[in-house]
């Protein structure tokens, strides 16, 4: 049997304050990280569409929080990014407030990816949301960007670094890159199994 693979791609939707509802209520899987990371690329390049998420070398670039239905079955939602230090006080408030109030009580979340990139590891506002995501149960998978900036060995360094930090099993990292393709078909991978029955049921 072949794999799934994503067929529609629709943006349905954004949120730009807090306590505004989703488009529907289709379960929902977060692309998370760092102004700048490369959320918006990777999301582009998991769904196989080159412009469907803005991308800009200006951190900052998503301001709202974006809904892309995946075949009807689950959104693929691309969050602004945090840690832009360059922007104004206000403006930081404003986007961790929308992205407290997306992640706290939402029921429809069934995982979030945090995108890290390859270059530079985790810092501490990762932790902090990684510490946010254990401390609610949301399962997280995390991808290392802009591989393709790192030659074969400091790859190798960056993934087994990365998942030391962090005390990560091996197929919980994945190395990527939006500009190779590199890791691509792996994410889209553990994305669609997150909205798959599992054999056994709730472990
Ligand atoms: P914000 O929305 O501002 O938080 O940024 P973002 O995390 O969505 O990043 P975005 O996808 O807009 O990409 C930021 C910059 O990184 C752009 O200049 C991209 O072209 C570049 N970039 C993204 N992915 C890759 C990659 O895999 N390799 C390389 N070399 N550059 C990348
Ligand atoms: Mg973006």
């Amino acid at each position: 049997m072949s794999p799934p693979r994503i067929g529609q791609v629709e943006f349905a939707g954004a949120i730009g304050r807090p306590g505004q509802a989703p488009p529907a209520a289709l379960r929902q899987v977060a692309i998370a990280g760092r102004s700048n990371v490369g959320k918006s690329s990777l999301v582009n390049a998991v769904v196989g569409r080159k412009k469907i998420a803005r991308v800009s070398g200006t951190p900052g670039k998503t301001r709202e929080i974006n809904f892309y239905s995946i075949d009807d079955r689950f959104y693929l939602v691309d969050l602004p990014g945090y840690g832009f230090a360059r922007a104004p006080e206000s403006v930081r408030d404003a986007w961790k407030r929308l992205i407290e109030d997306f992640l706290s009580d939402n029921d429809l979340l069934h995982g979030l990816v945090l995108l890290l990139d390859a270059r530079r590891g985790v810092q501490d506002a990762d932790r902090q949301l990684l510490d946010y995501l254990s401390a609610n149960d949301i399962p997280v998978l995390v991808a290392l960007t802009k591989i393709d900036k790192l030659n074969r060995s400091g790859q190798a360094r960056a993934v087994a670094e990365v998942r030391k930090q962090l005390g990560l099993p091996s197929d919980q990292v994945v190395a990527t890159s939006a500009r190779t393709g590199q890791g691509v078909a792996t994410l889209q991978e553990s994305l669609l199994a997150l909205f798959e029955p599992t054999p056994e049921g709730e472990a």
